[in-house]
């Protein structure tokens, strides 16, 4: 077993706090009923859903034997009724070809109607304890941050990659357990925003936090085409000292200079407190003091640039930030930065 899956098994078992009706489930038409339903929303909204459905029809051949009209009514509110219509033909198909009894082999799994790779794995895994690495957003979001992957996961060769990564990452054991674990890891510690990297049980093995790059993994490919992305840079300071490092990864800019990068879908709308709580959140270290700039873009020919530049002075130099270097203020010339960044430094 990899460092990272005992890590992740010892904070399942001591650290994880989430409550979710299906955990632990064993019956698969449950289990299969719940991932449906979380396809199609959070898992807060989709917990009352659940509860609605399983109360109504507790066993897979009292869905099957539903009036179409009722089983739509309870999906209201959930959208793409394909995948509604989906549900009741497979509860049918259960219920009168197989005799009620749901399929345990994983590829029969996953023969059934609107019942993909990471719904079998999530099926044969928890219901079975079948050795199915699941392959979700949290699965990709943890593994490219602890691994360092840069490929994008919307990528065919990406997916490959991760695939493979979480089948080797997998306890065959304890699959079921592995893998509520790490899609609880990722949805309350590994978050897309926020990441709780401060208190984390992976930060001496996770290559992200090592390297400064949490908030630019994983990466997506499709984000290239996006038309506006908005960009916050802190730019760090200790004394008369800041940070800088080289963009690498397969995006725009390559090999030009920046400031620590966060990207978020959303514009972000700091004050003190939140840059306070991010740095904190980051790398546990209090500000000395925070300067946040007025808002600069740059046009580029197939998408606009929203950047946001907070100086944050720190006491220390954050041990995270082992990639990249500290140059001094009059060194800056030397360096190589996007156009953007140059506004803001000739300011
Ligand atoms: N999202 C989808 N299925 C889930 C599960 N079993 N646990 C946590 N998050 C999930």
């Amino acid at each position: 077993m990899s460092g990272f899956s005992k890590k992740l098994l010892h904070w399942h078992k001591y650290f994880n706090q989430r409550q979710m009706p299906w955990k632990g489930e064993k019956n698969p038409y449950k289990i299969w009923l719940s991932e449906v339903i979380l396809q199609q929303t959070r898992v807060e909204q989709g917990w009352n859903y659940y509860e609605k459905f399983i109360q109504r029809y507790p066993a897979i051949c009292d869905l099957a034997n539903a009036e179409d009209a009722d089983v739509f009514k309870l999906w209201e509110g959930l959208g793409y009724y394909n995948r509604c219509k989906n549900l009741l033909f497979t509860a049918r198909f259960i219920c009168n070809e197989l005799n009620g009894i749901f399929p345990k082999n994983y590829e029969e799994v996953l023969a059934l109607k609107g019942v993909g790779n990471y719904t079998a794995s999530a099926i044969c895994s928890f219901a079975y304890n079948q050795p199915y690495a699941v392959v979700d957003g949290n699965v990709f979001r943890v593994l490219s941050r602890i691994y360092g992957v840069e490929k994008a996961i919307d990528s065919t060769e990406g997916k490959n990659i991760f695939t493979q990564l979480a089948q080797e990452n997998l306890d065959k054991k304890e699959a079921a357990l592995y893998n509520q674990a790490i899609m609880d890891f990722g949805a309350t510690v590994c978050k897309p925003a926020n990441p709780q990297c401060a208190t984390c049980v992976m930060k001496e093995i996770c290559v992200a936090h090592n390297n400064g790059l949490v908030n630019q993994l994983p990466v997506k490919e499709k984000v290239l085409t996006k038309k506006t992305r908005n960009f916050t840079w802190f730019v760090l300071s200790v004394k008369n000292e800041i940070f800088i490092h080289k963009r690498t990864h397969n995006d725009i800019w390559q090999n030009l200079n920046e400031f620590y990068l966060l990207e978020t879908d959303e514009k972000n709308n700091w004050n003190n407190e939140k840059v306070s709580e991010f740095v904190n959140n980051q790398f546990s270290i209090n500000p000395l003091s925070i300067n946040i700039s007025k808002e600069f873009t740059q046009q580029l020919t197939h998408q606009k640039i929203k950047a946001v530049f907070i100086e944050v002075k720190l006491k220390t130099k954050p041990s995270s930030l082992k990639s990249g270097e500290w140059i001094t203020k009059n060194n800056i010339p030397f360096f190589a930065f996007p156009k953007i960044v140059n506004d803001y430094l000739s300011m």
